[in-house]
């Protein structure tokens, strides 16, 4: 497969995946997904890598939805079988390592719910957030639903969805859908910032607090904290807790290999 509209630039152990339809506002179309999905498969494997972030090229959206002319047309058999394989979504919750979503304008649609699959969002303050979908007849199918939901609460996320209306980056951080808002120019190095201090952790005691976390939302509380008991014993067959409980111990900065 040609990889056209997804690109992947590596920055010491952090990765960023740019995709790359700036003038479709980076409309994500089949081609596109299946190209987050590849780019994601990569950086999986990649030991070097250990925090991903993911952008869209140009100065006014991250993803700007679906690609909404692969809808017009399309039957629902079509369109379940677009959505039934792997889903870039999933990916991104599935993925091993923390992925921060840095939105530097529109995040609608798919764009938003993209992000919210994402552990941590960065915007900059000219960015717009929402779900239109139901503009056009349609709900969102990519997550929003749930994830929205789940992270900002069931009336707000009910008003976005009702309504489609757009949010300003501000109130998206009022209502804890995104973690900060920055100026325009200052975006890449917070969010480089947040994502290096990130990377010096252990990959190993990242994925499992991912995880843990995640199970938050898929899991009740028991169920949730003794998973978490077994995530956090699981730590201690790595030899990073070695590493970083003896560097405590002798008072110097860990320096942990992910094993
Ligand atoms: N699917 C396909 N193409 C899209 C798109 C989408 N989701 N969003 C934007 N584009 C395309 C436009 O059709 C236009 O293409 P063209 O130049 O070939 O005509 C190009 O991207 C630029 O968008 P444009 O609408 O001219 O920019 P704008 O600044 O006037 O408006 C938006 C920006 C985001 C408000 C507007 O593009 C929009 O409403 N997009 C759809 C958002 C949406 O409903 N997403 C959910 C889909 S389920």
């Amino acid at each position: 497969m040609a990889i056209e509209n997804v690109l992947i630039e590596k920055r010491g152990r952090v990765a960023i995946v740019t995709v790359n339809r700036p003038d479709k506002l980076n409309a994500l179309n089949i081609k596109t997904r299946e190209e987050i999905l590849a780019a994601f498969d990569e950086l999986a494997g990649d030991a070097e890598i250990r925090v991903v972030v993911i952008t869209g090229a140009g100065e006014k959206a991250f993803i700007a939805g679906a690609d909404i002319n692969e809808f017009a047309g399309m039957t629902a058999v079509g369109q379940r079988a677009v959505m039934k394989g792997r889903r870039a979504f999933d990916a991104m919750e599935d993925f091993p390592k923390p992925v921060i979503a840095m939105i530097n304008g529109f995040a609608l649609g798919g764009g938003c719910e993209l992000a919210l699959a994402c552990d941590i969002r960065i915007a900059s303050s000219n960015s717009k957030l929402g779900q239109p979908e139901i503009k056009l007849g349609i709900i969102p199918g990519g997550g929003g639903t749930q994830r929205l939901t789940r992270l900002i609460g069931e009336g707000k996320a009910m008003e976005l969805i009702l309504t489609g209306d757009m949010i300003s980056a501000a109130e998206a951080e009022r209502l804890g859908l995104v973690n900060y808002v920055v100026a325009p120019e200052e975006l890449e190095a917070k969010t480089m910032e947040l994502a290096n201090k990130i990377a010096e952790m252990s990959p190993v005691a990242l994925a499992m607090a991912k995880q843990s976390v995640k199970n938050a939302a898929r899991l009740d509380l028991r169920a949730g904290v003794e998973a978490e008991v077994d995530l956090f014993a699981l730590c201690f067959s790595s030899e990073d807790k070695e590493e970083g409980v003896r560097a405590f111990i002798e008072k110097r900065k860990p320096d942990f290999k992910g094993r």
